[in-house]
Parts: structure tokens; sequence; C-alpha cells
């Protein structure tokens, strides 16, 4: 059966109090919108239209880039869930079969739930299946009403309901399949007559009933799968719920999660088994973890290659690849265009940006490396700064196979060290260093004999002076 996804996602999202529309809103990686057509997109539909209004040219960029397959349907006034169907309908051409309508703020919908709707409304043969849920507390939510042989017979608003029908815990989520011809038929017939002074989808359901025409109700699994976001504490409620789904289905896959509240792990990433997430970890993005590395504590990738057997140790990191069995960290910063080859280090309070550490070699600790090229097995010493930024334009260095960068050494690039060659402790390497060359640049050590008891009578340094002087005068041969 042919069949039409209609997303209604006009609303401004008052309570937010946000500039950003509602279902741009961010839940773990994706905006609220893109967890719905994800969710949608296995119903393999033959047209898939957005009823857009508020931030319409927001929405309709990211539905560029992330759902180029969508077209959009401006909604230019918000008149109801109905107004807004029938904009998305009307946007749409030879719609046939079954029309599945779902509301943008219903992010936790799955789509195994999507789809067991609509085969049971398809199954069923009916004009329109809702989907219900049976919830704790359905305040503010449409409730759904039944005969007392159990057929649906309508929808009605809290804000319409009686003080009995507001007893119900069967509410509406939203999410509807309409066989085609019944729902143009119904949204024609729809009345403003309402608390809201809306055209409410809803009331096709009702119209419907009262047309004899056969209306069905598929009760879902989880009712998690139903929550709307509506304010912020319900949108980090659902993050919460988002979370732990997430991090389940991945200790189901053979990760090890020390601490799996404290691991937020955007639905895009990608975790091998026998990857370690230890507490405090933020995965975003396209960043994805090879078999048997271990992340974290307290690190934050973000669009970040992790090799297998690497070690990312409280680490900050961005548009970054990290070998296999690489080591980074505790307190490295990776900024974009770092490549760590296979067994590379980046240790303690170091920072590279655009550099490539080649296989073996090691950047241990205080160092800062951006514009580089590093060569395998070279060690770069601590507090080596490659000088890359002349005020006005960034140079590139250029650290040769097993090189030596001795400590607190500053390379002036554009600048080239060989293969092999040495660099002694705190020179200033502005040229060529040949390959196998030692280069030293620091001036001569002088020792002035005597400067402290003369100039430093009466502190703790002249004390010791004396005190060691007189102990190797004692110990001097005769
Ligand atoms: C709606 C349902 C309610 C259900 C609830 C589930 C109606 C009348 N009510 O209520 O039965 O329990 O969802 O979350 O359908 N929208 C538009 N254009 C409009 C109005 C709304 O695009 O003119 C979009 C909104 O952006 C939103 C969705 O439709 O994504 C739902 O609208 P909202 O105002 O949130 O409806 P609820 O009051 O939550
Ligand atoms: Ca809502």
């Amino acid at each position: 059966m042919s069949r039409t996804v209609i997303v209604l996602a006009a609303g401004k999202g008052k309570r937010m109090r946000s500039a950003l529309p509602k279902v741009m809103h961010e839940l773990l990686g994706r905006p609220l919108l893109g967890h719905v057509l994800t969710a949608a997109a296995p119903l393999d539909p033959a047209q898939t239209v957005v009823v857009v209004g508020h931030g319409s040219e927001l929405v309709t960029e990211y539905l560029g880039s992330a759902f180029p397959g969508a077209v959009t349907a401006l909604q230019e006034v918000q008149g109801g869930t109905g107004h807004a169907a029938r904009t998305g309908l009307d946007a749409l051409k030879d719609v046939k079969g079954t029309v599945v309508v779902l509301a943008g703020d219903t992010p936790l919908l799955r789509a195994e739930t999507v789809s067991a709707l609509v085969e049971a409304h398809e199954a069923a043969g009916a004009a329109a299946t809702v989907l219900t849920a049976e919830v704790a507390d359905p305040t503010g939510l449409g409730r759904i009403l039944r005969a007392a042989d159990g057929a649906v017979t309508g929808i009605v608003e809290e804000r319409d309901a009686s003080p009995e029908q507001r007893q119900i815990r069967e509410i509406n989520s939203g999410v509807l399949a309409f066989d085609a011809d019944a729902l143009r038929e119904m949204l024609g017939k729809l009345t403003a007559d309402n608390d809201q002074a809306e055209e409410y989808l809803t009331d096709v359901v009702g119209l419907l009933v009262a047309a004899g025409r056969p209306v069905g109700a598929h009760v879902a699994a989880d009712a998690t799968d139903t929550l709307g976001c509506n304010d912020r504490e319900q949108l980090s409620d659902l993050r919460y719920l988002l979370r732990d789904r997430v991090n389940r289905a991945h200790m189901r896959e053979g990760v090890t999660m020390i601490d799996p509240a404290s691991a937020w792990i955007d639905v895009t990433v990608t975790l091998e088994p026998d990857v370690t997430i230890e507490p405090g970890v933020i995965l975003r993005g396209s960043t994805s973890v090879a078999a048997g590395a271990l992340v974290g504590p307290d690190t934050t990738l973000q669009n970040v290659s992790v090799g297998a057997g690497a070690k990312v140790i409280r680490a900050h990191a961005i548009d970054a690849e990290i070998g296999p069995r690489a080591q980074v960290g505790p307190f490295a910063y990776l900024r974009p265009e770092t490549v760590l080859h296979e067994r590379a280090k980046v240790g303690t309070f170091v920072e590279t940006k655009k550099t490539s550490v080649g296989p073996g070699a090691k950047i241990p600790h205080l160092t800062y490396a951006g514009d580089a090229t590093i060569g395998a097995d070279a060690n770069i010493g601590a507090a080596t700064i490659f000088v890359n930024y002349d005020g006005v334009r960034k140079h590139h260095t250029t650290i040769g196979e097993a090189a030596f960068i001795g400590c607190n050494t500053n390379l002036i690039a554009p600048v080239e060290v060989g293969d092999g060659a040495y660099v002694a402790a705190g020179s200033t390497v502005e040229k060529f260093v040949p390959p196998g060359a030692l280069a030293v640049e620091r001036s001569q050590q002088r020792n002035i004999e005597g400067w402290v008891e003369r100039k430093r009578q009466g502190t703790k340094s002249y004390d010791a002076a004396v005190k060691a002087k007189k102990a190797n005068e004692a110990s001097a041969p005769e």
C-alpha cells in the first residue's frame, strides 16, 4: 500500500521560551524533528511533507541537509492540527493509500511503534487508527473516548473535556494513520468549534465514526514512545529517557559502561564491542569508537574516530582521528584535523591542532603542536612549542622520523627537523636541522662563585650554601 507521511511542525512552541523553533531543539545529536522523521523513514513513504511555520527557514534548511527527500508546506497561520494536516495534504499530488500524520515534537517515537500502528491500520482496513497510550498523568493531552464495547468513538481535548472524560487515562499520542480519501473528505468538514477556536485533526476521528466508517486504536507497547515535548523540563526528561535507551542498546551490543547515567552518547555515534566507557563521557556527532578502546573518565569527543585498543583519558577532542592503540591524556585537547597514527601518544596538558602524529611518536607533556607533521617514533620533549603563527599567517613544521626534540624548545615555523636529528633542550630552532644533526641554540652557562654569600646573607639559601661549602671542605682530600 502506498504511504504518505505528514509531520506537523509549524508551531512556535511558546512554552519553550526560545528563539529557536521547538522542533529544532536538540536531543542527543538530532533535533526533535529529526527523531520523528527517522522513526517514520522505515515506512518507506512515497512522499513526506513537513508542515512548517514558525522558524520555517531554519527548519527548511535543516531538512535540506538531513532529509532531502522531504518537501515542506508553509502554514502561514497556525489554525490547529487539522488545518496543518490539510496544508500538508494540499501540498502533495496523487496521495493514495495510507497517510500517517505525526507531530514534530514526539522524539521518542520508535520506528517499530510507528510501523506497528500502520500495520494494524492497514490490516484492519480502517479509515483511521490512532496511536494511544495508557499514562499515569494525562494532563494536557487529548483523551480517547470509547463505547461500552471498547470501540473508539472520538478524541476530546482536555480543555473541551467533561470532568468524567478527564478521568480517562488513555491518551492521543498525536500519531494517526488514515485512509487518504477518508482523511481528505473529513478535513474538509472540520470546524473550529472548540475552546481554542482551532481546527482539530482529532475531530476527523469523530467525523469518521459518525459517518459509520471503521476507526481503530493501537495502544503503544511502551507509553514513553508517545511523550511530547512542550517545555524545557520535558525536553530534559526526554533526554534522560533517550540516554538510557541509547546506553542500554550499546550495552546489549557488548559495550561496558561504568556509569551509564553519566554517559551522554548521541544517537549518531557508533561503538564496537568491548569498548569501555568510564564515567563522565560525552560522545557527539559522527564519533566512532573501535573494539577494545577505553574512553574516559571525563572526556568529550565530537566527530572523532577512536581506533581499536586506544585509550582516551580526561580529554576533549573535536574533528580528530585517534589511531589504533594510541594514547590521549590525561588532560589533552585535540583540535580539528589532529590525526594520531597507531600507537601515537598525546599526553598531559598537550594541545594539538591540524597536526599529524606519526606511528609510535610521542608528545607526552606540556606542549602546543599546531600545523605540524611529526614523523614515526619521534619524541617531543616537555614544554615544546610549535610556533606556527606570525600574527598574520600560519606556517608548517615538519619533524622527521625518530627525531628527538629536547624540552622547552621553540620550533619557529616554517621549519624542518630531519630524520633522526636531535634538538638540544631550551633551543629556539628556526633553521633546517639536517638528518642526524644535533641543533643547539642557547648561550653558554656562566657561574658567579660566592654570589649568594655576598648578596643573600640571612636567607635560607645563604645558610644552605654555607653548610654545603663546609661539608665539601670537610670531605675534601688533605
Ligand atoms: C495534540 C493533540 C492531542 C494530543 C497531543 C499529543 C490535537 C487537537 N491535539 O495536542 O490530542 O494528545 O497533541 O502530544 O491535535 N501544529 C502545527 N500547526 C498548527 C498547530 C499545531 O503545525 O496549527 C503542530 C505543532 O507544531 C506540533 C504538533 O502540531 O508539532 C502538535 O501541536 P500542539 O499544539 O503541540 O498540540 P497539543 O496541544 O500538544
Ligand atoms: Ca504537543
